[in-house]
């Protein structure tokens, strides 16, 4: 193990406290140290502790917002930021720029779908499955799949809608494992209500089954804070299978119109 000498000298009380220790003192302090440092290190690698759906209950109350607002809606306890205004006609890439941004985790999946050669449903599922979030997080399956339904292919509607459910089951074949980070927002003895285990039976049989599980298997390996993505590597794929309304979005009387205005303007008081 290696010794910081400073930490170290600093945990004695500083050199003129350690000036007055004999050697004997200094020996039996260091091994001290050096017992505590190493109780430290295998503290560290404890396997992580998941909580408890009761424990994640407990923390409603200590909350200033709710869990499922969206993130244009919460400052996460701090204050909210102005946004910028969206374009008269807005077009999905500015979403993407003004209301979705960071946007990290759909572009690092949608990623790894383009270069493990999916096919071009998929990699549109992918890069939009999560983007709701920034309006809604409960059942953002569902609620994904209605706002960019007039806008894509009928499978990549339905793999952003069934991904919600396919992610609370394994499937070891596709290569999807449970994910952690669901023991860890959903508590370790969550089991999910029975209309996504219902879902989950109906997709089961399905001859689509793997539209939703491909965008599961790219969600798993989304989560890397140091990957450099952007949207321009998507920019045909959107030409091809994206119907920008010209009147932009929002302004085109399509059934998920008011989402994409409530997204545009979260400020307004009604
Ligand atoms: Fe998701
Ligand atoms: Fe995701």
């Amino acid at each position: 193990m290696e010794v910081d000498r400073r930490a170290f000298i600093a945990s004695l009380g500083g050199v003129a406290a350690v000036n007055l220790m004999d050697h004997e003192a200094k020996a039996e302090a260091l091994e001290h140290y050096m017992e505590d440092k190493l109780d430290e290190m295998v503290a560290g690698q404890q396997p992580e502790k998941f909580p408890t759906v009761a424990e994640i209950e407990a923390q409603i109350e200590t909350r200033p917002y709710r869990r499922g607002a969206g993130d244009v809606f919460t400052g996460r306890g701090k204050n909210v930021k102005i946004l910028e205004k969206m374009p008269d006609k807005p077009t999905l890439q500015d979403f993407f720029r003004l209301r979705f941004a960071p946007a990290n985790h759909v572009l690092q999946s949608a990623t790894r779908a383009m270069k493990t050669g999916m096919s071009e449903e998929i990699i549109l599922a992918c890069l939009l499955h999560d983007c709701v979030l920034s309006l809604i997080k409960p059942d953002h399956g569902w609620w994904g799949a209605q706002l960019f339904e007039p806008y894509i292919p009928e499978k990549s509607a339905f793999a952003i809608r069934y991904h919600q459910t396919l992610r609370f089951y394994a499937d070891d074949d596709a290569g999807y494992e449970y994910p952690d980070q669901y023991f860890r927002i959903f508590g370790h003895d969550y089991q999910p209500p029975q209309y996504i285990a219902d879902t989950y039976k109906m997709l089961k049989n399905h001859k689509w089954y793997m539209e939703p599980r491909l965008v599961t298997v790219n969600d798993l390996y989304a989560f890397d804070p140091n990957a450099k993505v952007s949207l321009d590597p998507f920019q045909d794929i959107l030409g091809r299978h994206f119907k920008q309304p010209k009147e932009g979005l929002g302004y085109d009387n399509s059934p998920s119109a008011h989402m994409w205005r409530t997204l545009a303007r979260p400020d307004n008081p009604l």
